[in-house]
């Protein structure tokens, strides 16, 4: 990455503490009720519905293990990965994203308007992906978005493909326990995802000369439903902890996924459950790698509180927003800076008395 630009510091209140606080972690939960014999008694999952309820409520984040993905399809996608990243600037820059279509590698990434210190290169799972042409909200033109593939490493494509399946299949598994722990239908939420529009990102962390200054991902709120992250052996996702605000550290635990709820479940649960502010830090001596797969809805889902979840004396906190267009709009403003701000959450947020 060259020298150290500018654009990679963080303002003094946003910079990593190195030194890591040893703290009482995100939940650890154990999904192996779900492929055992009983898994279709539903008295048997129901302490495993009350542990994500209190998870989702309480943290916003969860690790799982047990969870049924087979670990050597995880092994061959963090493989080809590494392959992938391992090459020239100029090699990796064959499949570069650009204005039109936002799939693939790039290395300018901004979070809040800080560069973060990484390289990605996104795949998205559905494949093409039908999304809005614009943000704008008049115009109705779709575009397809299609993945780039490299020339190497050529196992890349099946490995991504064998991946995103299992990625699949575990999202829709926890979008039924989280609608169950809602006190809802397993089936409430998963006819929001049939022509879903959900992405693989793979991040690669460099090692970086001033990790105290700078982030390999600024904080932010994953914007999609659910989020499944693998990270490797060596650490630096920081969860901010709802008690305190106190940044804690997510240790690796091999073979495990991190699960976090994005912002579509906090306005669809009428923030019972938050999405909550994460970021990673970078370290000066080893590269880091690590697979976020973002499970997000068709892009014409209007998103807005569910009528179940609201009452007179707990009114819709958000107004109704076009899933698609909003994504348009991060994805403009991620390409590049723009002097205005991208499009938040709050901007759909009901005042509740609105003359104030
Ligand atoms: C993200 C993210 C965490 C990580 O890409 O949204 O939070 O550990 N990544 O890479
Ligand atoms: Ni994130």
């Amino acid at each position: 990455m060259g020298e150290v630009d500018p654009a990679f510091i963080q303002a003094v209140e946003h910079r990593p503490k190195l030194a890591i606080i040893e703290a009482e972690g995100i939940p650890l939960i154990d999904l192996s009720v779900l492929s055992s014999n009983e898994s279709s008694n539903p008295s048997s999952t129901e302490p495993l519905v009350a542990e994500i309820g209190e998870a989702c409520k309480n943290w916003g984040f969860f690790q799982v293990i047990n969870h049924g993905v087979p670990l050597e399809k995880r092994e061959k996608l963090e493989l080809a990965s590494r392959e992938f990243f391992a090459q020239s600037t100029e090699e990796k820059s064959k499949v570069k994203r650009d204005e039109v279509n936002v799939l693939g590698y790039y290395d300018t990434e901004r979070t809040k308007n800080v560069r973060d210190w990484k390289e990605v290169f996104d795949l998205t799972v559905k494949d093409p992906t039908v999304i809005p042409a614009s943000h704008e909200p008049d115009d109705k033109e779709l575009r397809k978005l299609v993945n780039r593939w490299p020339e190497y490493p050529s196992e890349l494509r099946e490995a991504f493909e064998d991946y995103a399946k299992a990625m699949e299949k575990l999202s829709y598994k926890l979008l039924e326990l989280i609608s169950l722990s809602l006190g809802l239908p397993e089936d409430r939420l998963g006819g929001f995802f049939d022509d879903h529009t959900s992405f693989i990102r793979l991040n690669h962390y460099p090692p970086c000369p001033i990790p105290h200054l700078a982030l390999g991902v600024g904080r932010h709120k994953d914007s999609g439903a659910l989020t499944i992250l693998a990270q490797d052996d060596v650490g630096g996702l920081e969860v901010k902890r709802k008690i305190d605000g106190e940044w804690i550290c997510v240790k690796p635990t091999p073979n495990a996924y991190i699960i976090n709820v994005g912002t579509i479940i906090q306005v669809w649960s009428n923030e019972r459950y938050e999405s909550v502010e994460h970021r990673v830090m970078v370290n000066s001596t080893k590269e880091r790698f690590s697979m976020p797969f973002f499970f997000n809805p068709d892009h014409n889902v209007m998103v807005e509180p569910l009528e179940e979840l609201t009452t007179a004396q707990n009114p819709a906190k958000y107004k109704a927003y076009n899933w698609g267009k909003f994504m348009a709009d991060r994805k403009r403003s991620n390409f590049k800076k723009l002097d205005v701000e991208n499009i938040q959450i709050c901007h759909f947020r009901i005042k509740l008395d609105e003359s104030s």
